[in-house]
């Protein structure tokens, strides 16, 4: 039986691949800073293990994630969904407290969270590490310059991983999905709403009323199980030597002839 660590998965998308382990029948541990929603988690699905964590807390991730990992008995998936979205400002209004923040909680949480968890991925006849990036992982993304360089960084993460990890079996992947419909999206698009003019308002709501480009947490799920796996086969990562590993950047709309961010057009 898969055991499986999602970061943030509490809710949005984390919360769609928690029901997607453990419908496969994994055992799957939660961390979250949320504990209304942990509790709520427990009471539909007793079997996960939720603990609060905020990854933007080195001290709390260092008791929390080895405690979770050992109430799993080890640890063969990492799936380090968790990401915040900061400020929603142009670059010289940015708070260096708001941009430290998203960097500890997106890039910190993120190398603290899988650092912890090597050691157990190792043991583990197949481990596999999943990193939520986002489109603004390879775009720019205007008003949003942290949130971006942080899912940039995401994606160099990852490829180091996939090299430094792939003599160990262990694979390492990035997500990179467009705007999700859930409630963070509207919060992103309210912060972009309030922060240009105001007859930009409805344009966007028209733009957004109108798109097929949001897409709902659950298909970000299936999608990426799909695409990583045919091409974590079918595109190794290109030094030959580590033919178990490739870093796997999934579009939601990965048929779609339309740029991948709609944010970026928007903006
Ligand atoms: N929603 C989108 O459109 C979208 C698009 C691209 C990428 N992503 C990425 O996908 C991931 C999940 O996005 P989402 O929309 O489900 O997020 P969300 O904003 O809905 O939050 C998901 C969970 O993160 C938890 N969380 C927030 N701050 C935390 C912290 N400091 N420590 C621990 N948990 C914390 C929340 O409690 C919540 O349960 C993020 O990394 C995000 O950047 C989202």
């Amino acid at each position: 039986m898969q055991k499986v660590l999602v970061t943030a998965g509490a809710s949005g998308i984390g919360l769609e691949i928690v029901r997607a382990f453990s419908g496969a029948g994994a055992t799957v541990a939660v961390v979250d800073i949320d504990a209304a929603a942990l509790t709520k988690l427990q009471a539909g699905s007793p079997g996960v293990i939720a603990e609060r964590c905020d990854l933007g807390e080195l001290d709390q991730i260092e008791s929390v994630v080895p405690r979770v990992i050992e109430a799993l008995g080890g640890l063969d998936v990492l799936i380090n969904n968790g990401g915040i979205a900061g400020q929603t400002a142009p670059v010289e209004q940015v708070s260096p407290a708001e941009w430290d923040r998203v960097m500890r909680v997106n890039l910190g949480g993120t190398f603290n969270v899988t650092r912890l968890a090597i050691p157990h991925l190792k043991k583990s006849p197949a481990g596999s590490i999943i990193n939520m990036s986002s489109a603004a992982g390879r775009l720019g993304y205007p008003q949003r310059s942290a949130y971006a360089a942080s899912k940039w960084g995401m994606v160099g993460f990852t490829k180091t991983l996939s090299m430094e990890l792939g003599a160990f079996g262990i694979r390492a992947n990035a997500i990179l999905p467009g705007p999700v419909a859930g409630e963070r999206m509207q919060r992103v698009l309210e912060a972009r709403a309030a922060a240009v003019a105001a007859h930009w308002t409805k344009n966007v709501a028209a733009h957004w009323s109108t798109s097929r480009s949001r897409v709902s947490p659950n298909r970000v799920r299936s999608r990426r199980w799909r695409c990583s796996s045919r091409r974590t086969r079918q595109k190794p990562f290109r030094d030959r030597l580590l033919p178990s590993t490739a870093t796997c950047t999934v579009r939601c709309r990965s048929s779609s002839r339309t740029p991948i961010c709609e944010s970026a057009v928007l903006s």
